[in-house]
């Protein structure tokens, strides 16, 4: 069973079919999905297609683009979205100076203020950093230093960054990138992590795995993933993909080694989803 850490199926890309290629998933091995929060408006699209789908999940966060849309009243109603039964992350939050929507001081603000609400409400992170390794390094070695764990989302810098995030406790999240090419970095990455502190996601649909560089993403998308970081580590797609589940399994709190666990826990509302103490 495949588990994706980290997709954007609210995204309009999606608004045509969006019900039909949902229908795939589960047919097609995807066992799990975390649908990420971005702006506001995804963040509540989020919730709603985890109310709609069991083998949906929800974060809640607003992505470093568009943290200018928060104010004290809107991160109220951020906590209370993670109270919810199928929220199981807070994310995708962090800083990207690549596209510098906002200023680097509004960003790291709301980065430290999201991740101070993972740890007042005990959920794991999902963070986004693009060309900001180090800031991003330093505001969670400062500020979060592995309190609740999270995921590294579409990582992209060094080797050697990754292993200092895996020592603080998080996890690395893989995607298409590793299928391309050119991405020598992200191999060294795959190659020099401990396998069970990898993930993988989509990032849909964003970042579609070679042959389908360039076009629309979806976890269907995700055994090219499994192959090729099975070829780095020397392994069988079976194996990576096994591992992998548990892995997002873990670092969600997502309760039960299956989803027929989670089945067979009578009515599936999404209590099962999460451990006792995590409330
Ligand atoms: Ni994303």
């Amino acid at each position: 069973m495949i588990f994706d850490t980290h997709a954007h199926y609210d995204d309009e890309a999606f608004d045509e079919d969006r019900e039909e290629l949902l229908a795939k998933m589960e047919p097609s091995g995807i066992a799990g999905i975390v649908n990420m929060g971005a702006s506001l408006a995804g963040v509540e699209e989020s919730q709603k297609l985890a109310d709609q789908y069991p083998f949906i999940y929800a974060a809640v966060g607003v992505h470093p683009d568009e943290v200018g849309s928060l104010d004290e009243e809107k991160l109220h109603s951020l906590y209370e979205l993670c109270r919810r039964d199928k929220t199981v992350a807070v994310g995708e939050i962090g800083l990207d100076y690549y596209w510098n929507k906002e200023n680097h001081d509004t960003q790291k603000q709301w980065f430290v203020r999201q991740l101070q609400m993972a740890k007042d409400v005990n959920l794991p992170v999902n963070i986004h950093s693009r060309d900001a390794a180090q800031d991003t390094f330093d505001i969670m070695k400062a500020e979060h230093a592995g309190t609740t764990g999270g995921i590294i989302h579409c990582f992209s810098a060094s080797a050697q960054m990754a292993r200092e995030y895996v020592k603080l406790g998080y996890y690395i999240g893989v995607g298409g990138v590793v299928t391309f090419k050119n991405a020598r970095v992200m191999k060294e990455v795959v190659a020099a992590v401990p396998m069970d502190h990898i993930v993988i996601e989509t990032d849909c649909p964003y970042l579609a795995p070679a042959p389908h560089r360039g076009r629309r993403n979806s976890s269907l998308y995700l055994p090219l993933v499994i192959e090729a970081i099975a070829g780095i580590r020397g392994m069988t797609p079976q194996e990576v993909e096994d591992l992998t589940y548990e892995n997002a399994l873990r670092v969600y709190r997502i309760f039960g080694d299956s989803r027929r666990n989670l089945q067979t826990q009578g009515d599936y509302h999404g209590e099962a989803c999460k451990p006792a103490e995590n409330n």
